[in-house]
């Protein structure tokens, strides 16, 4: 593969906070079996990319394709309907099981309406909570900050959702969200604040079933557990899900977590021991990981959990998307970046230290998370030179 050369910006960390005996509990089997009751549940695909695999000098690099997850183009919705799921139970004080479907589920508790479930959000999740709703029956609104691309809204607003744009960032958007929540409406937010983390925990519970399907088919096809998994990092709730999954058993491969290089809240927070806030503005075109404060419901496992942390600018992401459509995966720029990441680590100056461990030997598995398809169909043309029909199967792409 004949890669251009690309500006090397990026900064590494060997997590000082890294605990090698720090165990999690093992994961809730009734997540996963949650999320095969949804409709038209298919595990995502695990791609074999021997092309990326003789470029980075490894045995074997494996990509999770979340650009298409129970029908919206990102893993967001793992986690907003598990959240939605449990938020449900605890306000009927009892779980209605037995149901078959979320038809079935939604039939069960229809009694409830009218009722709203309610987020603020910057993109994803809003849509995958206002997704959540319609498959219920219920109403929805969401709220974003202001500048929020008209795409993103127009998404949610398809999810049938009223969409309120806030005067602010995310966090005033955050903080205009806690106001719905009465007995007609539930908030499900991926970020806590002071008396409210049970849903962002179980945000977070319900990313786990992205490893059970990888471990499910690296069982079916043979193949050992990865020596490595490179994950990218926003707030951290889903490096504290990857953290939670592979620290709970005696597994010896390393975590490696990927963010902007202006917003790296994660390393930053790593190497002062503290979390510690990267103010912005973030400009990033990986929009997912412009975050300036890791999430305290994450904090605890990610900063013991992650073996390296490496900040990249926007060209690696760029490089992540081409390199991927050359292995038939439709990624857009935040879900490219932990390929950006590993081009990183194999090129730049500042990633010695990490090539000195020996991940990026021949007899490595690497294993490449990528987070979301692709958001935008201009810039996908712009940055990998054919529109993204051409490459892969995509979905729900904004026009
Ligand atoms: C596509 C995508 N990937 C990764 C992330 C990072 O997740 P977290 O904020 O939990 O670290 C996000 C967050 O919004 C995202 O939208």
């Amino acid at each position: 593969m004949n890669t251009p050369p690309v500006a090397s910006e990026s900064v590494l960390l060997h997590n000082p906070l890294f605990d090698p005996a720090k165990r999690w509990p093992a994961p809730d089997p009734a997540v996963w079996a949650f999320h095969r009751r949804m409709p038209a549940y298919l595990a995502t695909t695990l791609f074999d990319c021997p092309g990326l695999a003789q470029r980075y000098g490894v045995g074997r690099v494996l990509v999770k394709a979340e650009t298409q997850r129970l029908g919206l183009p990102s893993f967001k919705i793992l986690g907003a309907s598990w959240a939605t799921y449990r938020a449900l139970c605890d306000h009927l004080g009892f779980d209605p099981e037995p149901w078959l479907n979320i038809n079935d589920l939604a039939r069960r508790i229809s009694y409830l309406k009218p009722f709203g479930l309610a987020a603020a959000t910057d993109g994803n999740h809003g849509r995958a909570v206002a997704f959540m709703a319609r498959l219920l029956g219920f109403h929805c609104h969401i709220f974003v900050p202001a500048g929020t691309v008209p795409a993103r809204i127009h998404a949610i607003q398809n999810e049938g959702a009223d969409v309120t744009v806030v005067d602010g960032d995310y966090d005033a958007a955050v903080a205009r969200s806690a106001e719905e929540a009465s007995n007609r409406c539930l908030v499900i937010s991926d970020t806590s604040w002071p008396g409210y983390d049970v849903t962002p925990r179980r945000v977070v519970e319900g990313y786990t079933t992205i490893f059970m399907e990888i471990d499910q088919a690296l069982r079916a096809a043979g193949v050992g557990e990865p020596d490595a998994v490179i994950v990218p990092v926003g707030v951290g709730a889903f490096m504290s899900a990857t953290v939670g999954y592979y620290r709970s058993r005696p597994w010896k491969g390393a975590l490696i977590g990927v963010e902007p290089a202006d917003a790296n809240c994660v390393q930053v927070s790593a190497r002062a021991g503290e979390m510690t806030p990267v103010p912005g503005p973030h400009r990033s075109i990986m929009v997912g990981l412009n975050c300036g404060l890791p999430s305290p419901v994450a904090w605890p496992k990610v900063s013991t959990g992650v073996d390296w942390m490496i900040a990249i600018g926007d060209e690696r992401a760029r490089q992540g998307m081409r390199e991927l459509a050359e292995a038939g995966v439709v990624a857009g720029e935040t879900g490219a970046a932990a390929l950006g990441a590993l081009a990183a680590l194999h090129d730049d100056a500042a990633a010695e230290e990490f090539r000195a461990s020996g991940l990026l030997g021949p007899d490595k598995t690497l294993l490449v998370l990528v987070t979301e398809g692709a958001t935008d169909r201009g810039n996908y043309q712009a940055i990998v030179g054919r529109p993204p029909e051409e490459v892969g199967t995509i979905l729900s792409l904004a026009r």
